[in-house]
């Protein structure tokens, strides 16, 4: 679908009378193709948008230029690859770590693992399994004190789960936030006083009850004594073949005047077939026959509208006749593209993640690749259990890019060729947050 040959030339986009920031009529003009592509582009990931301040979709003429040159077929050559960077001898302590995919990322950028915390098993097992040497607390973080690495590490990161914030607001601060997780993550950060604190999330948190969480988190973090700033990440810019979305939230010690620093986005994605080029055979989830049946007849990068009729309804039950796309349900992956966002289990029925060519579920090490995890990182536990510690991890290409920044803001060497700035503001939320188009494209 990409090969369609743009009518217009490449000097054409070069040539002065366009803004340098354009609305998706004008974007469709200038590619010559319909404002419908446009958008199907960019909801698919493939094309860079920002948003004005009344939510318009914005595109900048490099981005088009991007575009124009990729999708008429000059390839730019984007190839799955887990990156890595030399060592240096900045610490990390990361909570939550789950199977590992932010710690091996960090690892990856070069900072040093002092420390990580996990109380699931699997996890555990899975972390000591690939990296016997690192520090792992197998406990809950509620138990652990953290006081005897106060001033000796430079961050402290970790993916507080996302479990119903209720933060009530009730004048106190960072009491308010005592029997969350998140108080456990600032507790480590008040004992530790790093140079940077590092929280991760899903795009849900900035608008959670009313943008009420974020901004006491950020208070929080204001009050223990660091400026902070958030910035919404897409892993597809981000050398991961997925579209996956994680906030991170940057507390950089108010001494240290620290400009926040955040990884610039690609001017490629990897696709699917990328990713997956020579995978590695291993175990996955199956189709019940039935699924099965049906599942054969959605094409590549299809979903359940491309059933007949009959089978839609059938299939969808109640919620063929309750509006909306839907178009996670009966879906096909296609090569083409990044993947959609992994969840914890590769079929449920909301969010199918079907093989492109064969009619099954993405087996353990596709998963893997999707999540830019290196091939001899092993998983252990059962296979529910494998696919849920990866479908919950960050992705390790985009924890190395984050990580990359991390190590530029200590060692003050901003490469503006991978990298974006921020100055930081004076106090900087209060009661309302303003979410501005800078922050969430
Ligand atoms: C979203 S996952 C973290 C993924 C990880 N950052 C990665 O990149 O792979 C959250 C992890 O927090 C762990 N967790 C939940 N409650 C915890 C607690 N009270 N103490 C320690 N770890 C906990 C869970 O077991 C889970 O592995």
């Amino acid at each position: 679908m990409y090969n369609k040959t743009m009518l217009i030339k490449e000097k054409e986009l070069n040539r002065s009378g366009f803004p340098s920031v354009v609305s998706v009529l004008e974007a469709a003009r200038i590619l010559n193709v319909s404002p419908d592509t446009i958008r199907r582009w960019d909801k698919k990931g493939l094309i860079k948008s920002e948003r004005s301040n009344n939510n318009h979709r914005l595109f900048r003429l490099a981005e088009l230029k991007r575009a124009y040159s990729k999708y008429s077929g000059n390839t730019d050559g984007a190839r799955y690859k887990v990156l890595k960077s030399r060592r240096t001898t900045h610490d990390v302590i990361e909570l939550f770590s789950g199977c590992g995919g932010m710690a091996l990322g960090f690892e990856n950028a070069g900072l040093r693992t002092k420390l990580l915390v996990e109380v699931d098993d699997r996890c555990v097992d899975t972390l000591r399994m690939n990296r016997p040497k690192w520090n792992i607390v197998h406990d809950d973080i509620k138990d652990v004190d953290f006081s005897i690495y106060r001033g000796t590490i430079d961050i402290v990161a970790g993916g507080f789960p996302c479990q119903a914030f209720s933060y009530a607001g009730n004048g106190k601060g960072f009491e308010d936030t005592r029997g969350t997780l998140f108080f456990e993550f600032a507790r480590a950060v008040k004992e530790v006083n790093p140079k940077i604190a590092v929280a991760e999330n899903v795009r849900g948190l900035l608008r959670h009850d009313g943008r009420k969480t974020i901004t006491t988190m950020l208070n929080v973090l204001d009050e223990l004594g660091y400026n902070v700033d958030f910035h919404l990440l897409r892993s597809q810019f981000l050398d991961v073949a997925q579209k996956r979305e994680r906030v991170i939230i940057l507390g950089t010690r108010k001494d240290l005047s620290m400009d926040f620093i955040y990884p610039k986005e690609k001017d490629y994605t990897v696709s699917l077939r990328e990713a997956l080029r020579n995978c590695v055979d291993s175990a996955g989830a199956s189709y019940p026959p039935k699924k099965k049946e049906i599942m054969e007849l959605v094409p590549a990068g299809g979903y359940w509208r491309d059933l007949p009729t009959e089978m839609q309804i059938e299939y969808m039950k109640a919620s063929f006749h309750m509006g909306g796309g839907k178009t996670g349900m009966a879906r096909r992956l296609s090569w083409d593209e990044p993947s959609l966002t992994l969840t914890c289990n590769p079929a449920q029925k909301h969010t199918e993640r079907c093989h492109p060519e064969e009619t099954r579920p993405l087996t353990i090490r596709e998963y893997a690749r999707i999540q830019s995890f290196p091939d001899p990182w092993q998983f252990a536990g059962s296979l529910a259990s494998q696919y849920r510690q990866i479908g919950n991890a960050v992705p390790v290409n985009m924890a190395y890019h984050v990580g990359r920044c991390l190590i530029a803001m200590l060692e003050g060497k901003f490469d503006d060729k991978a990298m974006v700035t921020r100055k930081p503001r004076e106090r900087y939320f209060q009661q309302t947050l303003p979410l501005v188009a800078s922050v969430i494209p």
